[in-house]
């Protein structure tokens, strides 16, 4: 029997990013491989049946009669930098469920699954809950497979190179259509819980959330030779998108926007860029604002641009709405548990499937309330607590 931390610890040297900190697991790369492999290690020790669907989806089943089944679980790869828990820890701990229940000789009378989602960061590909939006038929498979990583590698080849055929990708028609229920154990990304005061706590909402390429055209030139006035740099309207987008953000309520990346092309000391990708993170709560605010900043793009003699070019790379989880799950949950419920910005496969199947979502308390980021954070006492909180649940909805 492991617990959540024991299961973590096996795995906390794979992708850790060298001389910082921080973990670099980015959807079929060598590292996000290399945990792959382990989870289905894990699953096989604990005599689950494993099978990939065509989106590189891993689903691990406990059989159990019928169908109506009920699934928990979560992602292992990361942003870039990540930190350790966000993802794993509802891997592992749905892995430790898993042991509490067999250790108590519990029969399920459903079927029982954990589930792996594929890039739910959009780190590699730039579109978020890839794998469970494509397995629920909610992202076209012909676009998601022609989508390229930095280095121009499509997930079509990226697919291919990990030994799955491409050809599969979409709808999953095996093993979601027998979830009844869905549940997934997440680290909290915020400090809801440590207000609370308590180890656990249940998902009300997730933030509407959506990613925009900003593309700026200029004139690249030599940074020496070309006088102040004689210039068409798009730098100068992407760094002041920059700063629109968080004066813009504050006019919506709970709206947040951000700029984690940018790429300046061809990206060097002495050379004014040619062009200039902006790349926008936006949520808020209503969907209308999420949309307001990011046509707003598109207008004063277009006007930053126009200052500069440059152009500007808006390209919606993915949107999810707001997620409001089933109101009987969330307050069965609450209740049962005796949790606190609580909002996050935070995007998840959960919400993806939501949209589905009756689905709630469990969050463990991070002392640091930072995530995305090395700092992230839970006691292992209080990751045991959201395992058992899990092993609760599944024993309940699979009795
Ligand atoms: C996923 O963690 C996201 O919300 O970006
Ligand atoms: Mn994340
Ligand atoms: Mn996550
Ligand atoms: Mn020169």
């Amino acid at each position: 029997m492991a617990t959540p931390n024991e299961l973590l610890a096996d795995i906390a040297d794979v992708g850790v990013v060298p001389g910082r900190g921080g973990y670099h697991r980015h959807v079929f790369d060598r590292a996000e491989t290399e945990l792959r492999e382990w989870f289905v290690g894990q699953a096989g020790a604990r005599g689950l049946d494993v099978r990939t669907d065509g989106n590189g989806n891993i689903w691990a089943w406990w059989p159990g009669p019928g169908d109506d089944a009920v699934a928990t679980g979560s992602h292992l790869d990361s942003v870039p930098g990540g930190g350790a828990y966000d993802g794993p820890l509802g891997v592992a701990s749905a892995l430790s469920a898993v042991d509490m229940l067999r250790a108590e000789g519990f029969r399920p009378g459903r079927p029982l699954a954990v589930v792996v989602f594929a890039e739910e960061e959009g780190g590699r590909f730039g579109v978020p809950c890839l794998g469970s939006r494509l397995a629920c038929g909610s992202a076209d498979p012909q676009r998601a497979l022609g989508l390229r990583d930095e280095t121009g590698t499509t997930l079509a080849e990226a697919m291919r190179a990990a030994g799955a055929d491409p050809e599969l990708a979409g709808p999953d028609r095996v093993n979601l259509p027998r979830v009844g229920r869905f549940v997934e154990l997440h680290v909290e990304q915020g400090r809801g819980l440590v207000e609370h005061g308590s180890a656990v706590g249940v998902a009300s909402t997730i933030l509407g959330h959506g990613r925009w390429r900003f593309g700026f055209t200029g004139q690249g030139n030599h940074a020496g030779a070309t006088p102040m006035d004689d210039r068409r740099d798009p730098m100068i309207p992407a760094a002041r998108l920059v700063t629109e987008a968080r004066a813009v953000a504050r006019r919506f309520p709970d709206a947040r926007a951000t700029v984690g990346r940018l790429r300046p092309v061809p990206g060097g000391t002495n050379v004014i860029a040619e062009s200039v990708d902006v790349w926008l993170d936006a949520r808020a709560h209503e969907d209308a604002d999420t949309r307001a605010l990011v046509e707003e900043l598109s207008a004063r793009a277009r006007e930053l641009a126009a200052e500069e003699g440059c152009t500007a070019r808006v390209t919606e790379e993915s949107y999810s709405d707001t997620v409001r989880f089933d109101p009987e799950v969330r307050d069965e949950l609450a209740t049962v548990l005796d949790a606190p419920t609580l909002p996050t910005g935070a995007g998840h496969d959960a919400g993806t499937l939501a949209a589905h199947v009756p689905t709630g979502m469990l969050f463990v308390r991070n002392p640091t309330g930072i995530s995305h980021a090395p700092q992230e954070y839970a006691e292992a006492a209080d990751c045991t607590a959201g395992a058992e909180a899990l092993a609760r649940v599944l024993r309940r909805w699979s009795r």
